[in-house]
């Protein structure tokens, strides 16, 4: 038994990057789904300001983004010089890479503003934009090289570039003696094992867009490495960016944007499944923070997020009739494809908090309102019969219910998210997760 716990030990630190990092989902802001290819050094440094200096009420309390968490300031793709005239694209013929200055005067700069804020500051490497169509040990160098002079804490390693391998990748980092947060962006084609993952959060699917059935679609895509227990920390499935706040982004007729009702779906459904939280909009923007504060400060939502007890969320119920819902994704030549997918017309997620308590998500995918029904016995590792259920959208306990709780009338594209927990002191039972 005892060797047994510290073999699991073993293979719990084995199975993640050992860099200390993402023990939690990583919480942050990153410019894609704002600004597209159009981002420059002062756009990103004033979102830095942002981040801190803008404060807006939680409980009474003037608040800002990175007193909630969100610390972390990521910067994309289009950082680069693609002018050419050498061997590569945006490597000079020693490997080097090449910053377009116009854009990006100084990016010393640009991370120290972000360390003088308290903030963490994330790059971008193996680019899309004029991605290079070859590897060599000089750029893989170079490029680390370089993230490290300029300072950078956290890096997302996209797809589009023939730099594709995590195990070099994470080897370079790691000799630089400082932790970086490293993300794979390989849309689901390079995932972990239970004894492999030299990064700290992977990407579970092609790129999110601003609609309600691109951000179901992208949701399902992480069902399985919670079921294969895969998702877990150092080591977090990732379906991509918050689009919470965002429309009209790079995604063009595929991101018309999210009513409150589907941002609040949307936040609460990444918050569930223990996706790392990156949020794209524009934060110094007054309408669209007003519009979406309540959804992004909401205190509770973020805990169950940051939570850990053994399994990183997943559905446990779903309706027997399906919708159809439009779904946006990626084709790999860069055209955004709109699809039809079916979706069970309603369906439950649940993550386990620890000390008995299981949070549960009821997501309402019909497009009409819908009451939903949901009985205790169904939710995995959850002990009581008379439960006692807390909203975490409205921040008030509704009591101690008998067998099943009737959420009325949610609608079309809402859910609801509650915490259960028993009155009693009631022993966990035997906790299948699906
Ligand atoms: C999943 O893996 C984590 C970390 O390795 C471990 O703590 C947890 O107990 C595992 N859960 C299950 C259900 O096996
Ligand atoms: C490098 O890897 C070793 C072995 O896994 C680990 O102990 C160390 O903390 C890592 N260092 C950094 C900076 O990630
Ligand atoms: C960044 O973009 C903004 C908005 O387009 C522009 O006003 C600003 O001058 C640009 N800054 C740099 C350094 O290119
Ligand atoms: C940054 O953090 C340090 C240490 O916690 C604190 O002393 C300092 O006031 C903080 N600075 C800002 C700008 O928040
Ligand atoms: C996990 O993946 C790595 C890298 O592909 C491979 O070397 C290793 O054998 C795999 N381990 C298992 C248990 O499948
Ligand atoms: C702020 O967002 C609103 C709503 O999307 C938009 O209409 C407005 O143009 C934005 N303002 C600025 C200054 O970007």
């Amino acid at each position: 038994m005892a060797l047994q716990l510290l073999l699991c030990a073993f293979l719990a630190v084995v199975g993640a990057i050992d860099n200390g990092l993402g023990r939690a989902p990583p919480m942050g802001w990153r410019s894609w789904n704002l600004y597209g290819a159009n981002v420059n050094q002062s756009l990103m440094q004033r979102i830095m300001d942002g981040m801190v200096s803008k404060k807006r009420k939680v409980d009474g309390v003037p608040t800002s983004l990175c007193d909630l968490g969100f610390c972390d300031v990521g910067l994309d793709d289009n950082w680069q010089d693609c002018k050419g005239g050498h061997q590569y694209h945006y490597h000079d013929d020693a490997g080097i890479p090449i910053i377009n200055r116009e854009r990006f005067p100084d990016m010393i700069t640009m991370t120290s503003h972000a360390h003088q804020l308290n903030l963490t500051s994330g790059w971008y490497l193996n680019n899309c934009i004029c991605s290079e169509q070859a590897a060599t040990d000089s750029m893989y160098q170079s490029d680390v090289a370089a993230l490290t002079v300029f300072g950078f804490d956290a890096v997302k390693l996209d797809g589009c570039g023939q730099q594709q391998d995590l195990d070099k990748w994470a080897d370079l980092f790691n000799k630089t003696g400082r932790p970086i947060m490293i993300e794979n962006c390989h849309w689901g084609g390079t995932v972990p094992n239970a004894t492999w993952c030299p990064w700290n959060f992977f990407r579970t699917s092609g790129d999110v867009r601003a609609s309600y059935g691109s951000i179901v679609g992208n949701l399902l895509t992480t069902v399985e490495w919670a079921q294969k227990n895969l998702s877990k920390p150092g080591c977090w499935a990732y379906p991509d960016m918050l689009e919470v706040g965002c429309q009209h982004g790079p995604g063009g007729a595929g991101d018309p944007g999210l009513t409150f009702f589907e941002a609040r779906s949307h936040f609460s459904a990444w918050a569930i499944v223990s996706s790392p939280l990156t949020l794209s909009l524009d934060v110094n923007n007054d309408t669209v923070m007003d519009a979406v504060w309540e959804i992004i400060s909401n205190k509770e939502i973020i805990a169950v997020n940051q939570a850990w007890a053994g399994h990183s969320g997943s559905p446990f119920k779903q309706a027997d009739s399906y919708v159809q819902l439009t779904d946006f994704n990626m084709e790999m030549k860069g055209a955004i494809i709109p699809h039809n997918s079916q979706v069970p017309s309603w369906q439950f997620f649940y993550k386990p908090m620890g000390g008995g308590k299981i949070v549960v998500l009821l997501m309402n995918h019909d497009s009409k309102a819908q009451d939903l029904t949901l009985t205790f016995s169904d939710v995995p590792g959850l002990s009581c019969q008379k439960c006692k259920v807390r909203c975490l959208y409205v921040h008030s306990d509704l009591g101690e219910h008998d067998g099943t709780f009737v959420a009325k009338g949610v609608p079309s594209h809402d859910s609801r998210m509650f915490m259960l927990s028993s009155s009693g002191h009631a022993a966990q039972k035997d906790v299948v997760f699906m």
